[in-house]
């Protein structure tokens, strides 16, 4: 993010705490609880944003050298994701050619060739058929076309974009917009190192999920011994780009640059700097890096979702980590989660790759996901019609808005 941005937004977060503000839409909204519940609705957003919709499904640090690969199930098609011996990133789905078997059965790995366990038919990494046993015994076969099916997939910003549809364009440009492009660009995630994992699964729609990420009112209470150690809450500094927005949030760390010359002023760890990236991605960019949430519909059940953490450092953070392991540092992995929290203002506390994801656990799966449970219950019960959504809630009023008119359906009702 360019500094003079940086500043911008830091000095208004600095004087929204100073005049007890938040951000503020104008207007209330409301949302009918059974855009969370109705089982066509969830169909159509299944089929528009996520079978039919470009995925980023990581980092460049996913496919960290040449022959990486990762698969993912988790929009619909089996999908297998690799780094060639030419270092490029493709996309395929992960189905032999011969009769559908998945031809990579791991998570992640390396491998520069993949042997279908069902009859050995063998793929290279950059999808090209390379061997049929038997072939005699099984007739003619013209390899040249019967490599694996190839998606439509992008590095950019070093994120990792596929379009789940073989004949389908993938234009990154035209999907983000060339602002947020080239303000992701900044943050250097191509240079960024997986650290960890989180999978989070319950009873919560996919939106109810993502609700979590849109409003800082429930900080202070909701998050008062975790997260609230840290974040003030009620002050946001929120801007949208098209169908995508950015959140900003003051941490307490952000009254120690009010002594500092504003060229001295960085925008983390004063703050958290939240993308969402329409549908479904919520990354959050920290002092050590970056987390990125991807939330997928259980396309069977409107009432659950799973929300798949993964964790990254950045280069910087990751030496000074290593360093203060080497000089027989561990405290942050032995202070109690309380106490992590309490103490996490301090520069000098470490933090652990384990720590990279650990808001998910305690804050947003063990406090938000557990309100969005409740949330769902009542919905589902059809006795509580609509939510409302604050005027300092401004960016639930876009991702809800967002979705309905990609479906063409009507906008949130104001209500004043
Ligand atoms: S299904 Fe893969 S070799 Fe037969
Ligand atoms: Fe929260």
């Amino acid at each position: 993010m360019k500094h003079s941005k940086q500043v911008e937004i830091l000095k208004e977060l600095m004087s929204q705490l100073d005049e007890n503000r938040n951000v503020d839409a104008g207007a209330q909204y409301r949302l009918p609880t059974s855009d969370y519940i109705c089982p066509d609705l969830a169909q159509r957003e299944w089929n528009a944003f996520f079978r039919e919709h470009p995925q980023i499904i990581g980092l460049s640090g996913d496919l960290p050298e040449n022959s990486s690969f990762f698969t993912i199930d988790d929009f619909g098609a089996p999908v297998l994701a690799t780094r060639g011996k030419d270092g490029v990133f493709r996309a395929f789905l992960n189905a032999c050619r011969h009769r559908g078997a998945r031809v990579a059965q791991e998570p992640k790995g390396k491998a520069a060739r993949f042997t279908c366990p069902f009859h050995s038919w063998t793929f290279a990494n950059d999808g090209k058929l390379l061997a049929i046993p038997e072939q005699d015994h099984f007739g003619p076969v013209d390899k040249s076309c019967m490599g694996l099916v190839e998606l439509p997939a992008a590095e950019v910003a070093g994120m990792l974009f596929v379009h789940p549809q073989p004949a389908a364009t993938l234009d990154v440009e035209a999907l983000l917009g060339e602002e947020l492009l080239e303000e992701l660009e900044g943050w250097g995630f191509k240079d960024y190192i997986h650290v960890a994992d989180l999978d989070i699964d319950k009873k919560l729609n996919w939106k109810l999920a993502n609700d979590t990420f849109g409003e800082t009112y429930h900080f202070p209470k909701l998050h008062k011994n975790t997260l609230g150690h840290v974040f003030y809450g009620n002050n946001l500094a929120y801007e949208e780009f098209g169908r995508h927005h950015r959140f900003v949030t003051a941490s307490k760390l952000i009254d120690a640059l009010r002594g500092l010359p504003e060229d001295q002023w960085t925008i983390t760890p004063a703050t958290f700097v939240l993308y969402y990236l329409f549908p479904n991605i919520q990354a959050v960019c920290v002092s050590t890096g970056m987390n990125m949430a991807r939330i997928y519909p259980d396309p069977n059940n409107p009432g659950r979702s799973l929300t798949r953490v993964a964790g990254y450092f950045s280069p910087q953070a990751l030496a000074i980590y290593e360093e203060q392991v080497a000089n027989g540092g561990s405290e942050g992995k032995l202070l109690k989660i309380e106490e992590f929290y309490a103490r996490a203002a301090e520069p000098d506390i470490i933090r652990t790759p384990e720590t990279a994801v650990e808001a998910f656990s305690s804050t947003v799966s063990a406090e938000d996901y557990v309100m969005g449970e409740h949330q769902q219950f009542a919905a589902s019960s059809g006795q509580l019609e609509y939510s409302l959504f604050g005027r300092n809630e401004a960016p639930l009023h876009h991702f809800h808005s967002n979705y309905r008119d990609a479906l063409g359906r009507p906008p949130l009702e104001k209500i004043g």
